[in-house]
């Protein structure tokens, strides 16, 4: 009992301790969570007037030409403190979880492509997003006002 009572408290002060670190772990789900999360949110939704949501929004952008490559090229993403694997495992989970649709006709992402990606950084992200929004076919206006 006493050595499960400790193994827990080792692992809740590990937990602590990576949440303070930052530092990338195995799991892809706590990257997201201490590498996306503080700006995205847990569920997606972003910060209204500072950070786009994703949930029901990645989609859009994976669906034209072109989106693939700025939802890696945005700042946050190429920026990260995550390596390439990590984070193209990341960018996976993501996808299949705010964009459920696209991600299962998708190839998925690999860490070759966010390693060339990240050689490439968006600049202007205003006009590339608005392009893309306009060739998805909504109201690239309406979804600026948001943020
Ligand atoms: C410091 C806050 C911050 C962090 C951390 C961050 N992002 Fe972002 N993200 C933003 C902002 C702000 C934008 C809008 C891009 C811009 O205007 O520069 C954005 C844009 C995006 C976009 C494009 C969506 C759109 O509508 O423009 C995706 C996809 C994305 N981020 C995913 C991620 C992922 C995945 C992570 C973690 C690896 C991450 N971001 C980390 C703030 C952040």
């Amino acid at each position: 009992m006493r050595a499960l009572g400790l193994a827990a408290l080792l692992l809740t002060w590990v937990g602590v301790l990576a949440a303070l670190e930052r530092k990338p772990t195995d799991d892809v789900a706590q990257n997201y969570t201490l590498f996306c999360a503080g700006c995205h949110g847990e569920s997606g939704r972003g910060l209204p007037h500072k950070v786009p949501r994703l949930a029901g929004r990645l989609g859009l952008y994976l669906g034209v030409p072109g989106g693939r490559e700025f939802v890696l090229r945005v700042p946050g993403v190429s920026n990260s403190q995550l390596d390439d694997g990590r984070l193209a495992a990341v960018m996976n989970q993501v996808a299949q979880r705010f964009a459920p649709e696209a991600a299962a006709t998708m190839a998925p992402f690999t860490a070759d492509e966010i390693h060339r990606a990240r050689q490439r950084p968006l600049v202007g992200v205003e006009v590339e997003r608005t392009q893309l929004l306009r060739a998805a076919g909504v109201d690239a206006a309406a979804i600026a006002a948001e943020y």
